[in-house]
């Protein structure tokens, strides 16, 4: 049965359109510059339309004090562009100026199935150990909203960390069961892009945890405002095994501490693990440390710098985030409202 109204155009095959978004809920890691930034910023080089958001509805799933939000958001916009991306070429915004991500939330939320979000594994860990009863209506909805916040756009790839896998899809299942549910083509079927070697970079004291802004240790991790000195320090002083490095990439296998070091060292020189391997065969940690501290050093320093000089002018961030909240507007308020028809809501035919 198709209950589509006739209004509907089927958009197939959809436009390569890529979207991701990084929480404004901390300080930001070296993880989510390798994980996330720099790959974000490669897309826009690859002539897709890229479209990047500082995601606050979710951040407040967890309280989150207001100053510090507002803070933490310019914050984030600035590592996108000390990263490198051009707010001319890609679309750079905070998702709570573009309503069209909450409205389109709600009616995920009532395609969405309760037990597909039992499954949710990271809304798991972020309650586990806790009560989960106190945890928020908003946590537990959060993977809906994210699906929305990519199918409003119909965009076609979301480049994100390996930890983000299962809601994606998740946004496939919702976009599946919405186009099934009311017999349309409408909601693309979105590709996960998970890629390069550093999609899970793991804690400096214990290679088989994720570095994460929310570890108590502050030696876990490298922070992107960190000063040159403080980085150089914590790769010293990073967990290894007193064997040396592997002749072999296989070599790594069981290692977990040496293989994240050389996965960072990769990523961040933009070289293969081989490559790496290749080089470094036999060196003990006493070379390879070094090299990797001045490599982060040289690869990092400026986009600190950058960060600073543009955190000194939070107007223009403002201005930035404002332009590009309303150009995604005008990309997302067709869908929604095409959406809405589908759906069977009336809606105003002005625009
Ligand atoms: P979050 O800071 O958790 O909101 O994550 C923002 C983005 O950074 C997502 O695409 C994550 O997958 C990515 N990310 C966060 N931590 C890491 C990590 N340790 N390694 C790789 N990617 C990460
Ligand atoms: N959940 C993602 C994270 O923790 C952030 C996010 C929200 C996101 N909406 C998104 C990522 C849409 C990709 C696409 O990192």
């Amino acid at each position: 049965m198709t209950t589509a109204s006739s209004a509907v155009q089927t958009p197939t095959p959809f436009k390569p359109r890529i979207f991701s978004g990084i929480q404004p809920s901390g300080g930001l890691t070296l993880g989510n510059y390798l994980g996330a930034l720099k790959r974000f910023v490669e897309k826009q080089d690859e002539g897709i339309e890229t479209i990047y958001c500082m995601v606050d509805l979710h951040a407040i799933t967890v309280w989150q004090d207001p100053e510090k939000l507002r803070y933490q958001t310019r914050e984030g916009a600035a590592a996108f562009i000390a990263a490198g991306l051009d707010p001319a070429r890609s679309i750079l915004f905070n998702q709570s100026q573009v309503s069209a991500h909450a409205e389109l939330a709600w009616i995920f939320n009532c395609v969405t199935r309760l037990g597909w979000m039992n499954r949710m594994t990271q809304f798991k860990d972020k309650t586990a150990g806790k009560n989960a009863e106190a945890a928020s209506l908003g946590l537990y909805a959060y993977p809906s909203l994210m699906a929305a916040d990519i199918m409003v756009y119909h965009a076609t790839m979301v480049p994100v960390g390996e930890d983000q896998k299962q809601h994606l899809e998740l946004t496939r299942d919702i976009a599946i069961k919405f186009n099934n549910d009311y017999g349309v083509d409408f909601f693309p079927v979105v590709e996960p892009l998970i890629e390069g070697a550093a999609t899970r970079v793991m804690s400096l004291r214990d290679g088989t945890k994720k570095m994460s802004k929310s570890d108590p240790s502050d030696q876990s991790r490298i922070n992107l405002t960190d000063s040159a000195d403080n980085i150089a320090a914590k790769i010293r002083k990073a967990k290894t095994d007193p064997e040396p490095l592997p002749e072999t990439v296989e070599g790594l296998k069981d290692r977990p501490e040496a293989r994240n070091l050389v996965n960072i060292y990769a990523a961040l020189a933009g070289h293969t693990v081989d490559q790496v391997i290749r080089d470094y065969a036999g060196a003990q940690f006493g070379t390879f440390k070094p090299a990797l501290a001045d490599l982060a050093v040289a690869k990092l320093s400026p986009i600190t710098a950058e960060m600073n000089r543009l955190m000194a002018d939070p107007g223009e961030i403002d201005r930035i985030l404002g332009q590009g909240a309303d150009r995604a507007d005008a990309i997302a308020q067709p869908i929604l409202e095409r959406t809405k028809d589908i759906v069977g809501m009336i809606r105003s035919r002005k625009g």
